[in-house]
């Protein structure tokens, strides 16, 4: 495993859609490993691919309730139910957090690594780092979807 260095806002990779992952072989699960020891190494809950470089449609997430990290492979929402208003941060933007507005539940379905179809459910912080990083594959960042500057802390 080795961390992968994390692009930042304002770089062009992080505006493209992502291609679905279509080889679910050594070369995703090293990007997968890789993803995790980089997400572990930073304080953060999600890590998109595109926010490492890859253009594949995969992401992490760990919100660290001790249920260990959930790989989602070419995810799509299928279900959302209410709203969450809530302060946001992106490792791409370190320091940066915006109250974004979010599903309170959703429901995703997507590949594990080994081509696998799963569903997964969250609610909370779990639905709000599947969305926010389910976006990432689209280009999409949490700063498109302010609803409101939170002043930072000095
Ligand atoms: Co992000």
């Amino acid at each position: 495993m080795a961390l992968r260095e994390i692009f930042k806002f304002g770089d062009d990779i992080l505006r493209k859609k992502c291609r679905e992952v279509t080889a679910f072989d050594e070369k995703l699960w090293q990007l997968l490993d890789d993803m995790a020891e980089t997400l572990q190494s930073q304080d953060g809950v999600g890590l998109a691919a595109p926010q490492v470089g890859i253009l594949r449609r995969a992401v992490i997430i760990d919100v660290r309730d001790g249920n260990g990290v959930i790989e989602l492979i070419n995810p799509v929402i299928t279900e959302t139910e209410g709203v969450q208003v809530g302060n946001e941060g992106c490792l791409s933007a370190p320091g940066e957090w915006c109250e974004v507005e979010r599903p309170q539940n959703v429901k995703v379905k997507a590949f594990d690594r080994n081509g696998k179809e799963i569903e997964v459910e969250g609610n909370g912080l779990l639905a709000r780092a599947i969305c926010h990083e389910l976006d990432h594959l689209d280009g999409v960042l949490f700063i498109d979807r302010v609803k409101q500057d939170i002043p930072k802390r000095s």
